[in-house]
């Protein structure tokens, strides 16, 4: 059935059940914070000090996370599967250190660790190293700040690139859109212009999103306990049709090979 390309789109869902929290929904971080204090170039440069907090914060919660039983499926499919884009609107580390290659992943919203100069184009990476004061940067004496993308800013142009890249690739066979409410234009754009006219557009949320009524299929269900599901029937399929093809070839050989030894 199935031996394709394949994209898949995530959000904070994914990484909730390593309890990571998402940013709407009951427990989300909108919920009681407000984005535009802390979340907005404008909430920078009125109060760097709380943003960096909460950067901080949430810095030390990634890194005390451990990678969920999604994040893992996601990574298994990512090395066995032919060609591979998984695009990520999550800034946490954790597909990679569930083993996905970091050449198969782009992070569309920055990631939380790297800190990069507001002026200049710095940027360090920093797991380990957080310091309390505002950092400086190094070359223009600059405020640093994190590497994520705040609302009202523009993405990455050479990340966009990757993803359209994948895009002129060709159609996917399948795109799984996981643990996000889909609320950015693109999101929607690329699983709606991956899939082309013939893939599968699978959601896996438990609630409704405005991707739904595009899905082929939805599962209602934790990313945790329907991406291991998903990958492991896919993979089986996978290795079913490699199977196949090798008795194909070996069946197609066997006459050359018997005849090249009597020579
Ligand atoms: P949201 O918080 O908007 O949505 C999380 C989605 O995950 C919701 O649709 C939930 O129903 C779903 N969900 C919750 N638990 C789940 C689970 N265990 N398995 C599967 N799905 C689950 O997060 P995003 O859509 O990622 O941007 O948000 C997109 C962007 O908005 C974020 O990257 C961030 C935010 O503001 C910036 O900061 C620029």
């Amino acid at each position: 059935m199935f031996n394709g390309r394949v994209l898949i789109i995530t959000g904070a869902g994914v990484s909730a059940e390593s309890g990571i929290p998402t940013f709407r929904g009951k427990d989300g971080y909108w919920r009681n914070l407000d984005p535009t204090k802390l979340a907005t170039p404008e909430a920078f440069a009125r109060d760097p000090n709380l943003v960096w907090d909460w950067y901080r914060e949430r810095r030390q919660r990634v890194r005390q996370a451990q990678p969920n039983s999604g994040h893992q499926a996601i990574a298994k499919l990512a090395v066995q599967a032919g060609e591979f884009l998984l695009v990520t609107q999550n800034v946490d580390d954790l597909y990679l250190r569930a083993g996905l290659p970091a050449d198969k992943m782009v992070q569309i919203h920055g990631d939380i660790f790297m800190t990069r100069c507001s002026r200049c184009e710095f940027r360090r990476y920093e797991h380990e190293h957080d310091v309390g004061s505002l950092p400086k940067c190094p070359e223009c004496g600059a405020l640093m700040r994190p590497g994520v993308v705040w609302f009202g800013e523009q993405l990455d142009a050479a990340k966009i690139e990757i993803v359209e890249n994948f895009m002129r690739g060709g159609d996917c066979k399948l795109v799984i859109v996981a643990g996000t409410t889909a609320l950015f234009g693109y999101i929607i754009g690329w699983a709606l212009r991956a899939r082309g006219q013939t893939g599968q557009l699978i959601e896996v949320n438990p609630e409704e999103t405005s991707l739904s009524q595009f899905a082929t299929k939805s599962y209602r269900e934790p990313a945790g306990t329907v991406l291991p599901r998903l990958v492991n029937e896919l993979l089986s399929n996978i290795n079913r049709v490699r199977r196949s093809i090798d008795c194909l070839q070996v069946a197609f050989r066997r006459p050359c090979d018997s005849s090249s030894g009597a020579g």
